[in-house]
């Protein structure tokens, strides 16, 4: 709250106080005159006016709400807030602390959250034969909230905390073939995800599609995990200042060349001497991220240029604006936001979305049959 605005309300109070408090002194100070017959003597309409004492439910209700008055102002932070915290505290991340309504809000999520965490663990995970992951949880739980208190947390704090995500991957692929975790995960995503990736999780332009086989940044259970722990952001550099506009058209071209789209109608018949160009720029700038052949890295969140799978369009003129102006695509992390056990249904979900049997032929040499299932699934290995 603002301080006039605390000020205003402190000041407001006060004022009504000191006014009930006048008027109270005044009337108990005040005697008139009472006749024989015990009345003061005024008459309005035939009724007569006593001088009798006020009624005790009255009273009692009287003085009982200016003691409540002072008993909240004692217990909550209602006057100067910034002064007076109030003696009220709530349980929050297991401290004490001073009520406010956040931490009230705050301590009313995390029993709700207490409720979800203890069904997740009974009715799920013991149920998909997933139990062994209750222990990492806790232990992850325990080490985030330590690194959410500390100012400058131990540099190896990350490190433990991604170790136990690594470890929950396993239970990852069993909650996969569990319905009532895919039921829960399924509902998370169309809350959650869905405004992104849209409610089927197909995608749209520049939200990656979550149900095929192709991945920026790997499709196996740890690297779900660890997207959705924390988050991403692409990192396409923007070209236009470092190889001019020819060096864009060219290595736009060779771009066009390497993808199995290329010959879609709407590019029309490539540029021979621009793709030759391309292709030296490509090694020189581009090989670095989307690897030498283009097939990209996930390690870099690099696409795979060489499919006919578009993050943001394989138009010739949407591929030169992305080598020219960059993309940084940024998915959201969730952390903070969801929490452990909820990221896990999720990750679960769309794990159980991947195409796998498009996985299953990962082996398998590239056939003339096979050609879209066999390319995309290359991304995965590299
Ligand atoms: C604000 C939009 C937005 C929301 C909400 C969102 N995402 Fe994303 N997500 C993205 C974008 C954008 C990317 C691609 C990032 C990039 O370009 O590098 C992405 C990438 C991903 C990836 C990696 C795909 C790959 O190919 O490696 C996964 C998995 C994913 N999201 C899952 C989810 C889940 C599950 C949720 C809900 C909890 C979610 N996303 C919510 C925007 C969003
Ligand atoms: C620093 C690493 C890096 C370098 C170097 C780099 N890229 Fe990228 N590129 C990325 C990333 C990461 C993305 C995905 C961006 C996102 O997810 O928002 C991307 C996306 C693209 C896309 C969009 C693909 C799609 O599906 O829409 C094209 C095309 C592309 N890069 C071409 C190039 C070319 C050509 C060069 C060299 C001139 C180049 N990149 C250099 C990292 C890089």
């Amino acid at each position: 709250m603002t301080f006039f605005w605390s000020s205003w309300i402190t000041l407001f109070s006060f004022g009504c106080w000191l006014f009930i408090l006048g008027v109270l002194l005044f009337v108990l100070k005040y005697k008139p005159d009472v006749e024989e017959d015990g009345t003061t003597g005024h008459e309005y309409d035939g009724i007569r006016e006593y001088d009798k004492p006020l009624p005790k439910w009255w009273l009692v209700i009287f003085f009982g709400s200016i003691v409540w008055g002072v008993a909240y102002w004692v217990f909550f932070p209602a006057m100067f807030p910034a002064h007076w915290e109030g003696i009220a505290t709530v349980e929050v991340d297991g401290e004490t602390v001073p009520w406010t309504s956040k931490n009230e809000l705050f301590s009313e999520l995390e029993s709700n959250n207490k409720i979800f965490t203890d069904n997740f663990e009974q009715s799920i995970l013991v149920k998909a034969d997933a139990a062994g992951a209750t222990a990492t949880l806790g232990t992850l739980n325990d080490l985030q909230a330590t690194m959410r208190r500390s100012e400058t947390p131990p540099a190896d704090l990350q490190t433990q905390i991604d170790g136990k995500i690594a470890e929950l991957a396993p239970y990852i692929e069993k909650l996969s073939e569990n319905p009532n975790a895919l039921k829960v995960g399924s509902r998370l995503f169309l809350q959650n995800c869905s405004v992104c990736h849209g409610s089927n999780a197909k995608g749209a332009t520049g939200y990656p599609n979550l149900t095929d086989n192709d991945w920026l940044y790997g499709g196996e259970a740890q690297n779900i995990l660890t997207t959705l722990h924390n988050g991403r952001v692409g990192g396409m550099p923007a070209w236009r200042d470092q190889i001019g506009e020819d060096g864009v058209r060219a290595a736009s071209e060779y771009v066009l060349s390497l993808s199995s789209n290329n010959g879609s109608k709407s590019n029309g018949k490539l540029d021979q001497t621009l793709v030759a160009q391309g292709s030296a720029i490509f090694q020189q700038n581009c090989a670095l991220c989307h690897d030498k052949d283009g097939k990209g890295m996930i390690s870099a969140g690099a696409p795979n240029l060489t499919d006919t799978i578009w993050l943001y369009g394989g138009e010739r003129e949407t591929v030169r604006n992305t080598l020219r102006y960059g993309r940084a695509g940024v998915m959201p992390q969730w952390e903070t936001k969801l929490g452990n056990e909820r990221i896990m249904l999720l990750a679960a979900y769309i794990y159980s979305l991947s195409d796998k049997p498009a996985k299953a032929t990962q082996a398998l040499p590239v056939t003339a049959t096979a050609p879209k299932a066999a390319a995309p699934a290359a991304a995965t290995v590299n």
